[in-house]
């Protein structure tokens, strides 16, 4: 059985589009919801393999993915260096802050590797049991996402904080960006090792920095990431999403050596169309959860626009919350359908 997702990576047209969501595990799923309140907190969570694998392959049974991705979080990176990390209802992810180069933790692959083992298991677990046409997607954080939420510890508005390091101490910034692109290279390793089939770059906050910026802690980092992993699995499939990079995600996607790049809603079919190579997105996740009709509508236009080219339909940015079950079924529904 050759599986779409890896067909459409490798630049093959299968017998129709492979479609996945991001955020495709998560609080929209009743049965999400059911199993999260049975662990303490959503680091342990995801530190229990038993629930995330569970988790992992919930949406798959619903709706028949083309893909599983594993359920984690990017900000397990930070946690496997030893930086304190939880998530607060209603408040997201609080981390201790990293503000200057005396606070920036070090790698050390072996403390490392032991506090995210589980994660490990979780891969290897879903690997074990996944339907034989789905693919598993493992993921991780790109540096500059990740730095984010550590240096402003948390989700930030402005990114007064990291952004305002960068540009005054390029180069004790630069060990916290070499510290991360080490161990996501070694994470998404172990990853691979376990039974990961396809890999996915977050770089969700791509989109607040200026060319210069651009170049130096998106593109040059994710380069490094690529090469070195490519180097290890020639034959792994690379995903970028450098999400709101608009005009910018052409150098990404030529300097990265990305296989593929995910696009968020804002980039037009046309531009997007004129980007080479193998495009995954881009559904508004707001239309997904706003009108079932209007969504199907738009869903028909990226199809049309992605005829004849390997493409992998996915949303611009992940599930929200408060998105009905049924639109997500009609959506997979259509999707399904040859
Ligand atoms: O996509 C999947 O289904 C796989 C699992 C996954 C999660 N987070 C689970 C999660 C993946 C791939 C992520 C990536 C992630 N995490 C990103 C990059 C993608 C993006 O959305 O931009 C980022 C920036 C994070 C950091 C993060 N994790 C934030 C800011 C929050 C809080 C906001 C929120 O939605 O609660 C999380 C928590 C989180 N990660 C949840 C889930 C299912 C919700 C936790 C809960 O159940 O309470």
């Amino acid at each position: 059985m050759t599986k779409r997702l890896l067909a459409t990576l490798r630049q093959e047209i299968p017998d129709r589009s492979p479609f996945w969501f991001m955020r495709q595990a998560g609080r929209y799923l009743p049965e999400y919801r059911a199993l999260r309140a049975q662990a303490s907190d959503f680091v342990a969570l995801c530190l229990t393999p038993k629930l995330a694998v569970e988790i992992t392959l919930q949406p798959l049974r619903r709706f028949g993915m083309d893909a599983a991705i594993l359920f984690s979080d990017i900000l397990m990176v930070p946690y496997g260096l030893g930086v304190p990390l939880r998530f607060e209802e209603g408040r997201g992810p609080l981390l201790k802050a990293v503000r200057e180069a005396k606070d920036i933790p070090a790698f050390d692959a072996v403390s490392f590797h032991a506090r995210v083992a589980p994660i490990y298991d979780t891969v290897a677990g879903v690997r074990a049991v996944l339907p034989k046409d789905a693919a598993l997607i493992g993921f991780a954080g790109s540096p500059w996402t990740v730095a984010s939420y550590m240096v402003e510890g948390g989700s930030s508005k402005d990114f007064q904080a990291v952004k305002a390091w960068a540009y005054h101490d390029p180069e004790g910034f630069s060990r916290l960006i070499g510290v991360l692109a080490e161990a996501t290279v070694e994470y998404l390793s172990r990853q691979v090792e376990a039974g990961a089939e396809v890999l996915q770059l977050f770089d969700s906050w791509a989109g607040v920095l200026d060319e210069t910026l651009f170049a130096r802690w998106v593109v040059a980092p994710t380069r490094a990431i690529v090469s070195a992993l490519k180097s290890r699995y020639p034959h792994v499939p690379i995903i970028g999403f450098a999400r709101r990079a608009g005009t910018m995600t052409e150098s990404y996607l030529r300097e990265t050596g990305v296989n593929a790049v995910g696009l968020d809603e804002t980039v037009p079919l046309a531009a997007a169309r004129a980007l080479p190579g193998v495009i995954q997105g881009n559904l508004d996740n707001v239309l997904l959860l706003a009108d079932r009709a209007a969504m199907l509508a738009r869903t028909e236009e990226i199809l049309t626009a992605w005829q004849g080219r390997p493409f992998v339909f996915n949303l611009g940015h992940g599930i929200l919350p408060t998105t009905p079950v049924e639109h997500v079924a009609a959506l997979a529904e259509r999707l399904r359908a040859a």
